[in-house]
Order: structure tokens, then sequence, then C-alpha cells
């Protein structure tokens, strides 16, 4: 597989609506789409397609449309999911609970441990998975070998345990708390605001 090239922060979101609909393609047995065909689906215009895809290498032909597989391979190595990850919770209330729940399993992301500073949640079971105490959570880190860390905790609290992950091997925080995180290190942080997404919907209702 070639290098990763160096894609655009705008790009990165739009590539896990291309990998969704791509996956619905094959499922469909369709080997090959033109950018107009796709962009009736998605909703990107078809020049926008074009230019995204780009990105990825020459997998466009002039009349004959994109190699669908090829397309959806591509994009899956660059969004890393045909990798495995190990993950943990901070925070077991409403949304750690919520994203415990949920099955993210299927996708590669593995669930290794919970953690919170509750004496009433501490011991409780999710998923199979027993919430720990977080003054155990740099131990954890330390000999299990952890790549993501899901932050559902007060804002107060977070870039205390951020530092925590950082400095323990975690390569990447998942951040529900509504704080702007500083890592110590070169640990990617994505930001989940629901809120935020809520507020768009607003703004495009009151606009
Ligand atoms: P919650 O109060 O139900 O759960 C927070 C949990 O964190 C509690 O169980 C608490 O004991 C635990 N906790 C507190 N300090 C801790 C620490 N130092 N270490 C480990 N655990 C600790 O709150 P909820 O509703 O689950 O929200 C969690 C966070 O997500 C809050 O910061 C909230 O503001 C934020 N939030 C984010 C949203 C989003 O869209 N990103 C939407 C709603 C809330």
């Amino acid at each position: 597989m070639e290098k990763k090239k160096q894609i655009s922060m705008a790009v990165i979101r739009r590539l896990p609506k291309y990998h969704r609909y791509l996956r619905e393609l094959i499922k469909n047995d369709v080997d090959r789409i033109s950018s107009r065909e796709l962009s009736e689906k998605i909703g990107f215009t078809a020049s926008q397609i074009r230019q995204d895809l780009n990105n990825f290498g020459d997998f466009g032909q002039q009349g004959y449309g994109y190699n669908v597989k090829e397309l959806y391979n591509q994009i899956s190595y660059i969004l890393g999911v045909n990798k495995e990850y190990k993950t943990i919770i901070v925070g077991a209330g409403n949304i750690g609970q919520a994203i415990a729940n949920y099955n993210f399993e299927k996708s590669g992301f593995h669930l290794t441990g919970i953690f919170d500073v509750n004496p009433k949640l501490i011991g409780l079971k999710l998923r199979d998975i027993k919430v720990q105490d977080v003054d155990q959570l740099e131990e954890f880190l330390k000999e299990n070998s952890i790549d993501i860390g899901i932050l559902c905790i007060p804002k107060n609290a977070a870039q205390r345990i951020c530092d925590i992950l950082c400095n323990n091997g975690v390569k990447g925080i998942w951040n529900f708390a509504p704080v702007d995180l500083v890592p110590s290190k070169d640990v990617k942080i994505e930001n989940a605001h629901l809120s935020e997404s809520l507020l768009t919907l607003s703004c495009l209702m009151n606009s």
C-alpha cells in the first residue's frame, strides 16, 4: 500500500460518509459508479466528489466511473477501519454508560476498561466489564496497552485525566467533556459535542 498523503480536515470529515455509501454499493454488487450517480446518493456535488476522491489516487476513469471496491479499500485504509483498537471509558455516568452499551466492537474498537470516582458505580458491570476506581487508571494503562481513551467526565476533571492518558501511552482521546483539552504528547483529540450538532440544526432551521 502506498504512503498516506496529507489530507485536509474537511475531506477527512466527509470520508466516513463515502465509506458508508461505498459499503452499501458493494453489498448491492455495484462495481463502478460515476461521480454524478454518487452525488445523487450522497448529496455532495459531483465536482466536490471528484476533488475529494482525487486525493486517493486514480480510481476514476473518464466515462467508466469509479472502481467501487478499490475506492472502498483505500478509504478503509485511510480511516484505519481495518485496525483493532483497545479503548477505555473514563466516567460511567449517562454518556459513559450509553457508549459502553453501544457495540463499537464490530468496527474494531474493543472496550477494555471503565473507570469512575463514584463508589456507587465502582464494581457495577457494563457489558461484562466492571467499573474500576479511577485511582487504578494509571496502573491499568501501564499494564494494558490502550489506544483510545473516551472521556465522559465533568469538564473540571477532564484535563487531569487527559494528562494521565497522554503520559501512559494512549494515542487518541474521544472527548465528550465541554472543554478544549491540551494533550501533553502527540495524542490526537476528537471532540464529540452533541450540543454543537444541535445548534447547527437550530441555525439551519433559522437561516
Ligand atoms: P454524568 O454526571 O452522568 O457522568 C459523569 C461521570 O463522571 C459520573 O459518574 C462521575 O462520577 C464521573 N466522574 C467525575 N469525575 C471523575 C474523575 N475524575 N474520574 C472518573 N470519573 C469521574 O454526566 P454525563 O451526562 O454522562 O456527562 C458527562 C460529560 O459529558 C460532562 O462533562 C457533560 O458536560 C458532557 N456532555 C457532553 C455532551 C456532548 O455532546 N459532548 C452532551 C452532554 C453532556
